[in-house]
């Protein structure tokens, strides 16, 4: 995952969609620095669950303490996702913003997302996918 190409940009930007405690974030940050990527890394992690990203922020730091080949910018979002498709749509705009990212991730929390909407729409249909996502 972590190519040539990637580092060739000066900067990198990641939107974790239901980062949770920051286990597949953190994951990629180490895979990052491993490989000694020496760039700016932007983060956005969003996430329904505040104690989650409060965890998150101290793991987070911690791993940043140790020392990255990189520097960190790391921004919380916490929003909850609304099963309804227009709402969740403007929210995942809200979050996304203006920029295109190199890595989307939203590990083990479409699968959670979708069990929601199967239980309060008739389809059960998994709204993310009528988004065009930006990806480089
Ligand atoms: C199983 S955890 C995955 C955490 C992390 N991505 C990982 O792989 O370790 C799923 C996360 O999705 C979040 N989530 C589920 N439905 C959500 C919604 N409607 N809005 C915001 N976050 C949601 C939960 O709060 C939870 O932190």
């Amino acid at each position: 995952m972590v190519t040539d190409s990637m580092h060739a940009k000066p900067v990198l930007r990641i939107l974790d969609i239901g980062s949770g405690t920051g286990g597949n974030l953190c994951g990629l940050l180490l895979t990052l620095d491993s490989t000694g990527y020496t760039g700016r890394v932007e983060v956005i992690s969003v996430d329904g669950n505040a104690i989650a990203l409060d965890l998150q922020g101290h793991i987070i730091q911690a791993v940043k303490n140790q020392g990255l080949s990189f520097s960190l910018a790391y921004k919380q979002i916490h929003t909850v996702f609304d099963s309804n498709q227009a709402l969740f749509c403007k929210q995942l705009r809200a979050v996304m913003g203006e920029g295109d990212f190199d890595v989307i991730m939203a590990w083990k929390t479409i699968c959670e997302y979708y069990k929601h909407v199967k239980g309060v729409t008739k389809a059960g249909s998994i709204p993310v996918f009528s988004i065009p996502l930006p990806i480089v």
